[in-house]
């Protein structure tokens, strides 16, 4: 019985989260969502008033920010210097600003690196853009979960109606196209299938189902 590491890296909205808070239930590891540590960022720099494409502005912030990640009853909590910003975070305005955030090489360094110290015990289930590639290149499981748009836009859809959130569809799928396509394209470690990473297409499978897969390859090595 040994403590692994599991990355789960897949485009915008394709239930990366979803899964990896009931894989590291089962497993009592620790969870780890990495883009909340941009969104956070994201969130501060624009209650700050900065550009997201000045990356030394947004660097220098980052550099004198305190992003932490506390597992609760219901999955996780973001906390922003201390103060609670799990709600904020997801936020249209934040969504639509992130990838610019994330962009920019010295600013993935600094968070890689704080990914890095948050995993060091093994142990854990994080999940991202760049965890198989970069973050935990060692990982013992690497997923790449992808999903069509079209499915990623409704699942989200249906998601924001369960929290009474008004949302349209076309948008949805819109700012989930336009979000996968900054990552997928930027310079710094894009978003992109580890050369070991298995690939799951959810299109047509259930949360539990793909779940069920994922514990399936994690029993292989541990
Ligand atoms: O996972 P989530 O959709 O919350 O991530 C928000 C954004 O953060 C992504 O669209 C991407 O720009 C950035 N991100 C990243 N690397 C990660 C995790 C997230 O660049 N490991």
């Amino acid at each position: 019985e040994n403590n692994i590491a599991i990355a789960i890296d897949g485009p915008a909205a394709a239930g990366k989260s979803t899964v990896a808070k009931i894989i590291a239930e089962k497993l009592s590891y620790i969870y780890i969502d990495t883009g909340a540590m941009y969104r956070a960022l994201t969130l501060k720099a624009l209650n700050e008033g900065i550009n997201m494409e000045d990356k030394d502005a947004i660097v220098g912030l980052l550099m004198n920010t305190e992003i932490n990640l506390k597992q609760s009853f219901d999955g996780q909590m973001v906390l922003l210097d201390g103060l609670d910003v799990t709600k904020e975070i997801r936020y249209q305005d934040v969504t639509t600003r992130v990838s610019y955030v994330a962009k920019h090489a010295p600013v993935r360094t600094e968070m890689v690196k704080r990914q890095q110290e948050m995993a060091k015990n093994r142990g854990v289930v994080m999940d991202g853009r760049d965890i198989g590639t970069h973050v935990l290149p060692n990982a013992e499981v690497k997923i790449f979960l992808v999903a069509t748009v079209v499915e990623r836009a409704k699942r989200r859809y249906e998601e924001n109606v369960k929290k009474g959130i008004a949302s349209n569809i076309e948008i949805l799928k819109n700012e989930i196209e336009e979000r996968d396509r900054i990552d997928s394209n930027r310079e710094a470690s894009p978003l992109i299938k580890a050369s070991d990473a298995i690939e799951v297409d959810t299109t047509s499978l259930s949360i539990i189902q793909v779940a069920e897969r994922i514990l399936d390859e994690v029993a292989k090595v541990k």
